[in-house]
């Protein structure tokens, strides 16, 4: 009695199985626009908050000591190598196909900056600034052009009078 029971349960959750089967997996994966704000909220929530006045961002350098006083030499190497590598997709004082470097030490460690001239492809990935700003550059991506430590110490003093 108890297994016909149990087979009659079976053949009646089949039923209902094949019925309703289609209509619900359908509801499971549309999402109304309102669904998917909420997730996108709680996602964001959960995310840690960054201070970009703190963030080194992701790569080879850890600290940067800034001069009283700008170093012109290391200036004019700098500003020849901005010319030369970067350009082509930065104007010093206003967005090109990258945001301009006017002012980016009001926005950013120097030591993020640095990071991000050397080490573009890892930042855009992983670190979230960087992420943020490849999400405002409407799908441009920043690309590696080889820069040494040293050549980008010599940019950052460059930025450091735009
Ligand atoms: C092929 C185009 C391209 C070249 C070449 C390029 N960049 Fe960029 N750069 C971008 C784009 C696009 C972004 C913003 C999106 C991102 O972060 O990936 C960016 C972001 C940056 C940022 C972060 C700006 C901010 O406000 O957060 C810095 C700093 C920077 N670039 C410096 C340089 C320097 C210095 C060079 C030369 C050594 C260079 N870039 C070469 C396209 C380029």
């Amino acid at each position: 009695m108890k297994k016909l029971t149990t087979i009659a349960a079976l053949a009646l959750l089949m039923v209902v199985a094949a019925c309703g089967g289609g209509g619900t997996e359908e509801r499971k994966t549309v999402k109304t626009p309102d669904v998917v704000a909420h997730e996108k909220a709680i996602k964001e929530e959960k995310a840690p908050p960054i201070d970009p006045m703190t963030s080194k961002g992701i790569g080879p350098v850890s600290e940067v000591v800034l001069g009283e006083t700008i170093d012109q030499g290391m200036v004019e190497e700098g500003k020849a190598l901005f010319d030369k590598n970067c350009a082509a997709c930065h104007k010093t004082d206003k967005k090109y196909i990258g945001p301009a470097p006017k002012d980016i030490l009001e926005r950013r460690t120097p030591e993020w900056v640095m990071n991000m001239i050397i080490n573009p492809t890892e930042m855009v990935q992983k670190d979230p600034l960087a992420k943020q700003v490849l999400a405002e550059s409407n799908g441009a991506i920043m690309a590696d052009q080889n820069i040494t430590e040293d050549q980008a110490r010599k940019i950052l003093e460059y930025f450091r009078t735009l």
